[in-house]
């Protein structure tokens, strides 16, 4: 696409501190990115609004954790320089947007979302008791992307389903009102080790809640207690028994993060993953050799951004500073989408003097 046309968007839920699953799956390749320059805008925001939806039993968690995520993003390499950075309750034009979204779904769309659906049984929500807001948050999502006119939103795969309802509304939107909205591209992570990140006890996904996570902020000392205890192959029990790659862990972690550039600094008898792989499965490779060599390459990917973030940590005022001007550079844009939809929608009565003359005159002529 014509870099000039591009708009990339993402955002993430405040509700913790990042972990290595948010940085293999979106924070790396965002910065990459952000680094390649091949667009026009780029955006990331910090969605505390849709973290309200179902956090509602603790607002200041979320509240609290929206400069977590704004030290996050920065000490990962996010530039507010080429990126905008904001937080999404700060833009009232969403909420508005959204007003208008709502006739263009129905609830058994909504009902039918997958994502919506596998988290309302997660989240144990029982029936009856889903919010409103929760239940429709495909499509405020679905405002946060096209209010910016976002043509790539680089997101993990569970955001599929969010994407093609977004995909939905802005035809729909369309249709009836005119070409105005831009139909945005899911831009998924490439390695296939990337897509999900087990947590350390090897569960789907890393969850805050079930104390899975390495974080972005964990100390060294944090990390090498996490890499120990982390869940492999529970058969392997000898060093020299035949060890298995399916659900380990471990191996999933150095899918994912190590290269061939880190055996020689760290694990020098092996050239590469495949190599180590083999040893692994052929048996006489024992987990905390792995474990080691896995601590090491985290640790190498983990120090700069740790010491980043101490840095930052210093001044905290700044960094509201800089989310406050990433907020007047969003609504900027967020204002003019908005014009053109209710120019789109013919609700900008004041301005439409071809209304007011045209029906001046009817009741004019009726006289
Ligand atoms: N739903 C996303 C998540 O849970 C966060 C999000 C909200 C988002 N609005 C968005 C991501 C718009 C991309 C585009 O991670």
């Amino acid at each position: 696409m014509d870099s000039k046309k591009r708009i990339i968007l993402t955002g993430d839920r405040p509700t913790g501190r990042l972990h290595i699953g948010h940085y293999v799956g979106s924070l790396r390749r965002r910065v990459e990115l952000q680094n390649e320059g091949n667009f026009d805008k780029m955006y990331v925001f910090i969605a505390d609004a849709q973290a309200l939806t179902d956090n509602i039993d603790n607002p200041e968690k979320v509240r609290q954790n929206v400069i977590e995520v704004a030290l996050d993003y920065l000490a990962c390499g996010l530039d507010p320089e080429k990126v905008t950075i904001f937080i999404q309750s700060q833009i009232p034009e969403l909420c508005e947007l959204s007003f208008y979204f709502m006739d263009l779904v129905s609830v058994s769309r909504l009902q039918r979302n997958p994502t919506v659906k596998t988290e309302v049984q997660m989240r144990g929500f029982a029936g009856e008791s889903v919010p409103v807001g929760f239940f429709t948050y495909p499509i405020s999502q679905a405002a946060d992307i096209t209010l910016f006119k976002a043509t790539t939103v680089p997101v993990g795969q569970d955001q599929e389903p969010m994407l093609e309802q977004c995909r939905e509304i802005v035809r729909r939107f369309n249709n009836i009102y005119g070409e105005t909205l831009v139909e945005p591209n899911i831009m998924l992570p490439d390695n296939s080790a990337c897509l999900r990140l087990p947590g350390t006890d090897g569960k789907a996904k890393m969850s805050k809640s079930l104390g899975n996570c390495i974080y972005l902020s964990d100390t060294a000392k944090e990390l090498k207690q996490k890499v120990n205890s982390m869940y492999t192959d529970p058969e392997h029990i000898h060093i020299e028994q035949p060890g298995h790659l399916d659900g380990n862990t471990v191996f999933i972690y150095l899918d994912a993060f190590c290269s061939d550039e880190d055996f020689r600094k760290f694990l020098p008898d092996y050239q590469n993953l495949d190599e180590l792989k083999a040893h692994y499965t052929r048996g006489g490779l024992g987990d905390g050799t792995c474990k080691k060599f896995l601590y090491n390459v985290l640790n190498d990917r983990l120090t700069p951004i740790r010491e980043r973030r101490l840095e930052l940590q210093k001044d905290i005022p700044a960094i509201y500073d800089m989310l406050c001007q990433g907020c007047e550079r969003a609504r900027q844009a967020a204002v003019e989408t908005m014009d053109e939809v209710r120019k789109a929608m013919k609700i900008n009565y004041f301005d439409d003097k071809e209304l007011i003359v045209e029906q001046a005159k009817r009741y004019a002529s009726s006289k």
